[in-house]
């Protein structure tokens, strides 16, 4: 089981077991903490749906649920019969509360353009965009996709989405045509929301081309609304009877108001497409009362949200970590919200810290990717800034290494700020496993304990928990109120990849992990052929996909290699047709071919030209023994290959390349 775990973490993860700093919470920070009373540990776990219902109550309903929770194990329904609008949770009941002028979101362009909408602003901006869709024909339940860069249009778009019970499909904008049409063709996305562009490092991302293209194979697309954002140095073509300009369709909107509609707990609020172990990516579906029950108490409790904060997440909202915590987690609460559009270094590598100095930032949420990059950067930027709006500081996306923990630790938080180490996934929602920053004492590596009314377990291969101290898979025992319910037109992926390991009520994440003498977790990494690249998971059979739809790519495997900055990085062996030569520019434009099926994410760092791959008798390509060669570790067992020879061949050729 270790030497099956991920990629990467396995080589430090011994290390990180002996890892003996601590960090209580500092006691100013306890005190004033939303929550600093450990018992809600113990009240949950002896009421679990007590507690989620306690919590869901603090969101307006329209109509109470009458049972709590519906278990028919995988399936799972939470305050059923109640009825709600996540718009209305997001925006409308702030006005009421008094909360009219503060800011919603703070929004920095990347050339240094602003936007700051308050709730009322953002309420009116939600209204109206809700009565335009309407008005092109949206109807409760018709999916929209929406492809746009990080601008203030994109949480205005879904909670315009939301508001008429219409879910959206946020597709990252680094993705491809190929990647945006397979979505939509995926969801049947009846409207999509795009833009002329993006700004990112100075250049314009041509989402609108991107959209053109994508959109010759979307049948279902019937209109689509283009915001303008660059405007006229960078002209778009727009297609007749299709393509209409979201400012024009806003200028002919005359009322102000947009009824919500009162949902069903249970109706779906999004799909977002998460890579898996096969080519083809998995629609989530997040559906509203429980979904915004999660990501409302753990933006309170984790990120410890006060009136007063000033929040940055610096995720792209085309990620479940802005679906989440930009969008309706902190909005949820009433929160003020940065949103940032463009690079960390631009137009320097100092970027982030002045938006916190400028922006007085009291909370940062980041990946340990970006923490990684600024490591490198060096701590001169950082210190350049006045950091001390800081108050707490976060991480998500990968396993944190504790010099990168430190690091943020000292030069970033300036040894005063809490660290919430937050592990989740798309398919969960909302943050499981995490540090209470009033109450937890964090370790620099792990992601300490399971949130109060969530119970995780780490199984063997035969289901029984393991030791203290020992890997195996990590598991969720009993459902909660924010996980994905299916797979988008696909109920049986969703039973056989979550749920068929151990039965049908134990959510198998994915995930290896390990519990140490405190009971805290240490998540090692992916179990399975899915690779964490920069926080971005990436699929390997959607890269071996892409590579053999190459003319000249006989066979492909990919595996994930460790990186010093983002984590890991895709590696690709390829075999080559019969008559084609192994080249380094064959080399650079597989790399190039990746970047644009997928998007530049997914480019390999390499690709590694062999004879042949090492297979099982049953053909299957042991991803395993490559990964062995590649983190430079003795093979593993190759008496199941057909033809042992093959990876000694290999092991040869990536030495060679060393
Ligand atoms: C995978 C989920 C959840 C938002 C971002 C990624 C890895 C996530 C942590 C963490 C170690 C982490 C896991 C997980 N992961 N957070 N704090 N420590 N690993 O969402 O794309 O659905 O990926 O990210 O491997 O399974 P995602």
């Amino acid at each position: 089981m270790p030497d099956e775990i991920g990629t990467g973490a396995v080589g430090t993860i011994e290390g990180l077991l002996v890892e003996t700093r601590r960090f209580p919470p500092p006691p100013e920070f306890a005190a004033q903490a939303n929550i600093n009373d450990p018992s809600v540990y113990e009240r949950a776990r002896q009421d679990p749906e007590g507690f989620w219902a306690s919590i869901a109550r603090e969101l307006e309903w329209d109509q109470p649920w009458q049972t709590v929770m519906e278990w028919n194990p995988p399936w799972v329904k939470w305050f059923v019969g109640g009825k709600l609008n996540a718009s209305v949770n997001c925006v409308d009941r702030h006005l009421k509360a008094g909360r009219r002028t503060k800011a919603a979101i703070i929004w920095e362009g990347e050339p240094g353009d602003e936007r700051v909408l308050t709730y009322q602003d953002l309420y009116r901006e939600v209204n109206r965009v809700a009565l335009a869709l309407r008005r092109l024909g949206i109807e409760k339940g018709d999916r929209v996709a929406i492809y746009l860069p990080m601008i203030p249009e994109l949480p205005i778009a879904m909670l315009a989405c939301a508001r008429i019970g219409a879910p959206h499909s946020v597709v990252f904008g680094g993705f491809s045509a190929d990647a945006l049409a397979d979505r939509i063709n995926d969801c049947q996305a009846k409207l999509l929301i795009t833009a002329d562009g993006g700004y990112r490092r100075g250049r314009v991302v041509p989402l609108k081309e991107t959209a053109d293209r994508a959109l010759d194979r979307c049948p279902s697309v019937e209109k689509v609304l283009v915001v303008r954002r660059i405007g006229e140095s960078h002209q778009v073509t727009m297609q007749a009877g299709r393509d209409l300009w979201w400012h024009e369709v806003l200028a002919g909107i005359r009322e102000q108001y947009c009824p919500p509609e009162s949902l069903d707990s249970e109706h779906p609020l999004y799909i977002l497409y998460t890579s898996g172990t096969t080519g083809k990516p998995k629609g989530q579906l997040h559906t509203t009362g429980g979904y915004l029950t999660g990501v409302y108490i753990t933006s309170k409790w984790v990120f410890d949200l006060k009136p007063d904060d000033i929040y940055w997440c610096t995720a792209d909202i085309g990620w479940v970590t802005g679906h989440s915590y930009i969008v309706y987690g902190p909005l949820a609460n009433g929160a003020t919200v940065v949103m940032y559009e463009g690079s960390p270094d631009w137009p320097d590598k100092d970027r982030f810290w002045d938006i916190v100095e400028r922006r007085h930032v009291t909370i940062l949420y980041t990946s340990p990717t970006a923490i990684r990059q600024f490591m490198r950067w060096g701590p001169e930027y950082p210190a350049r800034h006045d950091l001390s709006s800081l108050r707490l500081l976060g991480t998500v996306g990968e396993p944190i290494n504790p010099e990168a923990w430190m690091w943020y630790h000292e030069h970033i938080g300036r040894g005063r700020c809490p660290i919430v180490d937050t592990w989740w996934q798309t398919e969960t929602g909302m943050i499981l496993i995490t540090p209470l920053p009033g109450l937890t004492t964090t370790k620099p590596g792990s992601a300490t304990l399971p949130f109060p009314g969530i119970e995780p377990d780490i199984l063997d291969e035969a289901g029984n928990s393991v030791p203290t101290g020992q890997g195996g898979y990590l598991v969720i025992r009993r459902p909660w109120p924010s996980i994905s319910r299916t797979l988008w037109g696909d109920p049986d992926r969703y039973v056989k990849t979550y749920f068929s390991k151990y039965g049908p009520s134990i959510y198998v994440t994915g995930d290896g992990a390990k519990r140490d003498e405190d009971g805290y977790y240490w998540i090692l990494g992916r179990v399975d052929d899915v690779l964490n690249v920069a926080g971005h998971r990436l699929g390997t059979m959607e890269l071996e996909s892409a590579l053999v739809g190459h003319p000249v790519v006989a066979e492909a495997a990919v595996i994930g290699v460790s990186h010093e900055i983002k984590g890991q990085v895709p590696v690709a062996f390829v075999s080559l047709r019969a008559g084609y030569t192994p080249s380094d520019s064959l080399a650079e434009e597989l790399r190039r071919h990746v970047a644009e099926v997928i998007g530049p994410i997914a480019r390999p760092e390499r690709v590694i030209f062999v004879a042949d791959l090492p297979k099982t008798r049953s053909a299957k390509i042991m991803r395993r023994l490559l990964r062995d060669i590649a983190e430079g570790r003795v093979l593993g067992d190759t008496t199941t290959l057909t033809d042992p020879t093959v990876v000694e061949e290999i092991k040869r050729t990536w030495i060679a390349e060393h």
